[in-house]
Parts: structure tokens; C-alpha cells; sequence
């Protein structure tokens, strides 16, 4: 068996579970995590620490959506083994039904590795100085 993350954790992310987790096998992508169901030693620690219950073990029934679900993105997506703090709305999706269906990213998560350029700001320095320079 393993646990399995389901939709809760849609545009919720919070990362409580990643700090608990003893073999760090969080996978984080775009606005959720999944867990590596082969990497998962059940050890349950991670169930209890998300504020919306969005982990279970996968002998829970009609999860096999999600044990799928975590399985596949768990090869393309990038490891998580620290928290970092939930997207600024987090708690306002903590409730909402239909989330898979709505909100779904196949996409991995960002890299935090870095700082991103301030390209839009550069942009816009570069046309006002555009603006100047009209007659
Ligand atoms: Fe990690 Fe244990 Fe949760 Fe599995 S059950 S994801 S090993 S904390
Ligand atoms: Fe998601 Fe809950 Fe972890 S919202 S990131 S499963 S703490």
C-alpha cells in the first residue's frame, strides 16, 4: 500500500506534509503534491498534518484515480523536501468540490532555484524611456 494525495490539496499546497515525511517522497507540481507510491514506506505521519485532509491510504475506497494520478506525475515532477509557503489565496479553495476537474496542472512546479528577472518591469522601464524619446 502507500498514501496517496487527492484533490484537496488542489490550489491548497500547504506543505506540512513535506516536513514530516522521513524518506522525502513529495513530488510538488504546479498547485499540488503527490506522493511517490513506490518511495512511501506508510509510515501515516503526513495524514494528520494537512489542514484539509488531503491525504489517505490507498486502501481507502475510490482512490484509484488518485493512486494513478500520483504514480504517474510522481516520475516528471520535482522532489519537495521542505515546506515553503502556500499560494497567497490557499485558503479561500480550502472547501471547494470539483477541484480536479476545475483546477487540475499537469505541469511540475516551478524552480525555486534562482531569482526570476523582473522582465515585465524591465519592459516597461524600457518604454517609458521609448515615450521620452518621442517627438
Ligand atoms: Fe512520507 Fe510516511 Fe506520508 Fe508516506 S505515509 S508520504 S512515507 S510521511
Ligand atoms: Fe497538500 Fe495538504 Fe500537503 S494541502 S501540500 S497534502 S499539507
Amino acid at each position: 500500500m502507500t498514501y496517496v494525495v487527492n484533490e484537496k490539496c488542489i490550489k491548497c499546497k500547504y506543505t506540512d506534509c513535506v516536513e514530516v515525511c522521513p524518506v522525502d517522497c513529495f513530488y510538488e507540481g504546479e498547485n499540488m503534491l503527490i506522493i511517490h507510491p513506490d518511495e512511501c514506506i506508510d509510515c501515516g505521519v503526513c495524514e494528520p498534518e494537512c489542514p484539509v485532509d488531503a491525504i489517505k491510504p490507498d486502501t481507502e475506497p475510490d482512490l484509484e484515480h488518485w493512486l494513478e494520478l500520483n504514480r504517474q506525475y510522481s516520475e516528471t515532477w520535482p522532489n519537495i523536501t521542505s515546506k515553503k509557503e502556500a499560494p497567497p489565496d490557499a485558503d479561500a479553495y480550502k472547501d471547494e468540490q470539483g477541484k480536479f476537474e476545475k483546477y487540475f496542472s499537469p505541469k511540475p512546479a516551478e524552480s525555486d532555484i534562482g531569482t526570476v528577472p523582473a522582465v515585465g518591469a524591465a519592459d516597461a522601464a524600457t518604454a517609458t524611456a521609448d515615450k521620452r524619446q518621442d517627438p
